[in-house]
């Protein structure tokens, strides 16, 4: 197994995403001077341009450290970067040292404050093309036939501290900024079409009670506690949004398959100035798919960065994340109600049923950041960031969030010139009057910052409302008393709860139960648990009294007329086949796996655009009699079953025998127990690899096996296991079981439980 020679595998043609760098590293320190290694292929940076939005015709790289020796921020070459300048070598050190101090200080000042909510993210580079189809309701250039638009895309959670695990159960963030010529244009959407409150004056509220309770700062990034469901069966608005939180949707299985959502209605004004109310949907190629809760809490200790290096994973490996964007449209009434719904209610949805989402162009994500702090962590949306042809409307929760975002930017990136940071800038030309403060990038020449001015002649002129690009406000009349009031179609709190619960397959609902049922477990006030179940009570019966049940609390009567909405097949995530692309794939091979079976089975994997890691007892090669090499990418050590959407066994590691020298499976319990812990025909085989199979099959995966590898499965046959004479068949069977996501079949059979 050992091949002291791994630069063989360098060759392979598989790409296995994760390499830190573009050359791999070597043994030795490199000590021949060389400039600083580009990027990798898979990597992009903010266009390069001017603070004020001038292209510049240079290199991705051009904002790279490029000087070939170590230098200070001032260029200065510095001979030693290891040793503080002291007084001799046992004396102390001395504050000339400039070096020692700007390093120093530099750290000191390294990290900025986190988003306030949403801080745990992930971004993309990647492109928008328009189709088209909504260019005759607005004017938006980047929504014109064939328009190709640069985006930046930043995927969230909601509650969790910057370091939090991704598979939390939260609201995710869909924000996306597009590079329009008409300027920059931000949808900054959630993975879920509604919200837990219908007025941004609430939104400190719904925060501080989501967030770790104040007094021990936990649970981190959980919503599975007291303050949280303390505010959410007071302020039962909230319980649409809390429905969704706890269905499926709460845990997505990657961000390449979770859907987007605007929530608010927007309008659209197409060039005659003609207006038509829609909301914004993204729906990802790959389908919405989401973990099982067990797999959702495994995944954050094997893997708390799950979702982000799925998505760079997925990136590297040339399985580009799409998503199409759809509108739905409605007509722009004096009243903003479709179908008895109120548009401008974020509580609510228009189910696809009555209103259908019309595709109107492809979001590619293609290319990850060259620097996380300097793009992910400093983009900056903002609801208002909008272009000619898009405006807003009055749902007060938008409202409230038009002022909100460049508040809390000007603290988070310190001042007020985050706009000139390279990924917020736009890709066109600006002249905005703004001058001065912290982090003045652009070096503003003319003496008149001023309108009107004579002295810098004039400029910058007013495009004038009809002129090319001008945004103009959509001239809608206000009228009305001012008070602090919603107005009455805001009071109808359960309906919709109902209509999503209704709308879920068996399965589905039975989630949704165990969700509810673990969250209010985790709270310790008893007066909690039971308003909460007043809610639920208020949304079905049933749900209410499968809850109270796994409480162990009595079932509350309810306090509204439950009302029925007809269920909304296309809020279920279950029932349709879906490409395969990025699926990963661990095949577990022992010593005597036959290696041309096992690159057969890795090409046939890769051709159907999905990622093959090869599991072995030990990390490092597997060697042929003919010297090729196949790198291990997991060993029974760091893999997790979690971490594939299918298993393949393609051999059956044994017990490994005493360690000649000191190793993990020496240490290991699992290990240590393997003859005993399994009787029957699995014993003999290494526990982990059971453990591997128990996992994949209790969280309803497609499981193959070919040769030795049957032995693995102990008998255990039934939906979505594949047993197959040869080795590439079982890829061949496996893919139409994988494209519906999960053997759904599995959780319905009897005497298996669906959490
Ligand atoms: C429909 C309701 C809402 C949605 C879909 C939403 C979505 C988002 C998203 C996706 C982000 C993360 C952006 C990023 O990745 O950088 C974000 C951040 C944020 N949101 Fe919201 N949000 C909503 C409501 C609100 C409200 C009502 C407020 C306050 C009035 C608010 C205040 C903030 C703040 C302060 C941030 C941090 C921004 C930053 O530091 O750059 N949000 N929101």
């Amino acid at each position: 197994m050992i091949n002291d020679d791994q630069s063989q595998t360098n060759g392979d043609d598989i790409t296995i995403p994760g390499a830190p760098g573009v050359e791999p590293a070597s043994l030795e320190e490199p000590t021949s001077p060389r400039p600083p290694l580009p990027p990798k292929p898979d990597q992009s940076a903010p266009v390069i341009g001017t603070a004020t939005g001038k292209r510049l015709d240079a290199e991705p790289d051009a904002r790279a450290q490029a000087s070939t020796y170590l230098t200070t921020s001032q260029g200065v070459r510095m001979p030693d970067t290891d040793h503080s300048l002291k007084a001799g070598p046992r004396g102390p050190v001395l504050i000339q040292d400039h070096h020692l101090r700007e390093k120093i200080t530099h750290f000191d000042h390294e990290r900025i404050p986190e988003r306030v909510v949403h801080a745990r993210g992930t971004g993309a580079h990647g492109v928008f093309r328009s189709y088209g189809t909504a260019a005759n309701i607005s004017r938006a250039a980047f929504l014109a036939a064939d328009a190709e638009t640069e985006v930046f895309v930043r995927f969230s959670t909601v509650v969790g501290f910057r370091g939090s695990p991704d598979a939390v159960r939260d609201t995710r963030g869909f924000a996306v900024k597009f590079y329009t010529d008409e300027g920059n244009f931000d949808l900054v959407g959630n993975n879920m079409p509604v919200f837990f409150i219908q007025d941004a004056i609430k939104f400190p509220d719904v925060g501080h009670a989501a967030k770790p309770e104040p007094a021990r700062e936990i649970p981190q990034a959980q919503s599975a506690h007291d303050t949280f469901w303390d505010f959410v069966s007071l302020h039962t608005e909230a319980q649409h949004h809390v429905m969704w939180q706890m269905s499926d949707r709460g845990i997505p299985r990657s961000y390449r398959m979770m859907e987007g959502f605007g929530i608010h209605t927007f309008r659209l004004v197409d060039i005659d100035g003609k207006t038509t109310l829609v909301k914004f949907h993204w729906k990802p190629k790959l389908g919405a798919h989401s973990l099982i809760w067990e797999e959702a809490q495994m995944v954050n200790g094997a893997d708390p960065d799950y979702h982000r290096r799925d998505l760079y994973d997925a990136i590297e490996s040339g399985a580009f994340p799409e998503y199409e964007l759809g509108i739905q449209t409605f007509p722009d009434t004096e009243d903003q109600m479709f179908e008895g719904i109120d548009l401008l209610d974020p509580t609510k949805i228009v189910p696809e049923e009555l209103a259908p989402v019309q595709p109107i162009g492809l979001l590619t994500l293609n290319a990850a950041p060259t620097n996380f702090f300097a793009e992910v962590e400093q983009v900056a949306f903002h609801p208002g960031h909008l272009v000619p042809g898009i405006d807003v409307t009055n749902d007060p929760l938008l409202q409230g969030r038009l002022f909100s975002y460049i508040d809390t930017q000007i603290t988070r990136l310190g001042g007020p010139n985050f706009a000139q940071i390279p990924v917020n800038r736009p890709h066109v030309e600006t002249n905005d009057m703004l001058r001065d403060g912290l982090h003045q990038h652009a070096v503003h020449a003319g003496n008149a910052p001023y309108k009107p001015n004579s002295i810098d002649g004039g400029c910058p002129f007013m495009i004038g409302a009809a002129g090319e690009g001008a945004y103009v406000e959509v001239p809608e009349a206000v009228h009305g008393d001012k008070v602090r009031e919603s107005p009455a179609t805001f009071e109808d709190h359960f309906s919709q709860a109902r209509l999503f619960w209704r709308s879920m397959t068996r399965v589905e609902q039975a989630h949704i139960i165990n969700a509810y049922t673990f969250e209010l477990g985790k709270c310790y006030e008893k007066g909690v648990k039971e308003r909460q179940l007043v809610a639920l009570a208020n949304i079905d019966a049933k749900l209410c009294a499968s809850v109270a049940a796994g409480l162990g609390l009595h079932v509350p009567d309810p306090t509204v007329s439950i009302t029925d909405a007809a269920p909304s097949p296309a809020l279920s995530q279950l029932g349709k086949s879906w490409p395969v692309d990025g699926r990963v794939v661990g095949i577990i091979v022992d010593e005597n796996t036959d290696l041309s079976e096992l690159e057969a089975v890795r090409h046939a994997i890769d051709e159907q655009g999905m990622l093959p890691l090869v599991i072995a007892a030990t990390g490092g090669e597997l060697v042929g009699t003919d010297g090729t090499a196949i790198s291990v990418q997991r060993s029974l050590l760091t893999a997790k079953s979690v971490e594939f959407d299918a298993v393949i066994f393609g051999g059956a590691p044994p017990v490994p025998g005493p360690a000649p020298t000191f190793s993990s499976a020496s240490v290991d319990a699992k290990v240590a127990a393997g003859e005993t812990a399994k009787p029957g025909a699995g014993s003999g085989i290494d526990p982990r690899v059971r453990m591997l199979f128990d996992e994949a099959f209790r969280h309803a995966k497609v499981i193959g096996a070919w040769g030795d590898g049957i032995q693995v499965l102990d008998g255990v046959t039934g939906p979505g296991i594949v047993t197959t004479e040869g080795s590439t068949e079982v890829v061949t069977e496996l893919v139409p079981l994988l494209a519906e996501h999960r053997v759904w079949k599995r959780l319905r059979a009897p005497g298996v439980t669906v959490a």
